[in-house]
């Protein structure tokens, strides 16, 4: 009897951000119960301080309101990552030799994301690293584009896929694989079972960082995609408008519910540099990337600039990084993949 009464109680406690209460999501063990006095574990895995505290104090807040003033709360630390709405399936598999695993995505399109992908992946082969990029946008691939190679990756023993290489990166892309004629419905059917391919049927070899260029938005295929393999971040790209910020926001949460941290926030295309006298110009409204990593309380790891330079070496096959590595945006990148880096190990 007291058990159903407490239980009910709890069923009041919802986890943060979801509909579902913590009993539900099998957060509360070891109940003991008598009148007036209550003992309980609550289950925490990965999920961050804040969100702790909240389920914590509500479960207290319930209790009190009622009746029970002896209460007792032990916190048990799992190492598992069971990641809410997920939580009957085990955690998803990293992918065997990639060390770190980076999503760049945004909630809006045509932000940069696969501009920054490619510019981070380099920054970061700069730096030493052993770099791979999965360009994850099947019905808008860029990767040919952004890194200037068509080549078609070779079929390896036991069927696995041999990456594509070019400036000592490992590369994956749809766009390798299909001629500009392949029906798009043929590619919607293939979307899920081809992500996982990718991931894990691709021979990436010892990768220090493989990163993630998702499509756009956040929606049940960048959800899916995301659940499919253990990430070690996400980076949320956006532009300085409100209207971005908007989806950035809903960005930042599809990767809450996949326990994915979010690593940082790279406002892109914040303001125009004139190329004739250096003068400044903010073309959008500005802020807005402050707004959203002071709300999401990640670093604003960047205020890229609108920059012709970024969009000519994008388009031409040779990111930016590579083709002017002294330029200021250049360096930019390099100080993002150095931000990065200490922020993953
Ligand atoms: N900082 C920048 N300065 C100038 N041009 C930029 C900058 N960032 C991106 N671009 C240009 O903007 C266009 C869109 O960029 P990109 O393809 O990287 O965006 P995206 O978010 O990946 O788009 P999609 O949502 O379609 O995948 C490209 O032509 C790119 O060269
Ligand atoms: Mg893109």
């Amino acid at each position: 009897m007291s058990e159903d009464k407490l239980k009910s109680l709890l069923q009041q406690v919802k986890y943060p951000g979801f509909s579902k209460d913590v009993v539900t999501f099998g957060l509360i063990q070891n109940v003991k119960v008598s009148d007036g006095s209550v003992e309980l574990g609550v289950k925490f895995s990965s999920e961050k301080e804040e969100i702790r505290q909240q389920i914590l104090a509500d479960i207290e807040k319930v209790l009190r309101a009622g009746g029970y003033d002896k209460i007792n709360i032990e916190i048990i630390q799992t190492s598992a990552k069971p990641a809410p709405g997920t939580e009957e399936k085990s955690a998803p598999p990293s992918i065997p030799g990639v060390k770190n695993t980076i999503a760049v995505a945004s909630g809006k399109g045509g932000v940069g994301k696969s501009t920054v992908a490619a510019n981070l992946a380099a920054a970061l082969r700069k730096q030493g690293h052993t770099v791979g990029i999965l360009d994850l946008d099947v019905f808008g691939p860029s990767l040919p584009i952004t890194m200037g190679i068509h080549e078609v990756p070779k079929v390896l023993e036991g069927n696995k896929l041999q990456p594509v290489r070019q400036y000592d990166m490992a590369l994956m892309s749809l766009g390798f694989l299909l001629t500009d004629s392949s029906p798009v419905i043929w590619r919607g059917a293939m979307v899920s079972k081809m992500v996982s391919q990718f991931l894990f049927d691709v021979e990436w070899g010892e990768l220090d960082y493989l990163i993630l260029d998702l499509p756009p938005g956040t929606g049940d295929v960048q959800l899916t995609l995301v659940q499919q393999v253990a990430l070690t971040g996400a980076v949320i790209v956006t532009t300085p408008q409100d209207l971005a910020l908007k989806d950035v926001e809903r960005g930042a949460n599809m990767f809450e519910k996949v326990n994915t941290p979010v690593l940082g926030i790279i406002e892109n295309m914040s303001y125009h540099v004139c190329t004739n006298c250096g003068h400044v110009s903010k073309i959008f409204s500005t802020g807005g990337g402050d707004k959203e990593s002071l709300r999401l309380q990640v670093p604003l790891l960047a205020k890229i600039p609108l920059n012709e330079e970024i969009m000519k070496a994008g388009e031409n096959g040779e990111p930016l990084v590579i083709h002017l590595p002294e330029s200021e945006a250049a360096q930019m990148f390099r100080d993002v993949a150095d931000k990065l880096h200490e922020l993953v190990n």
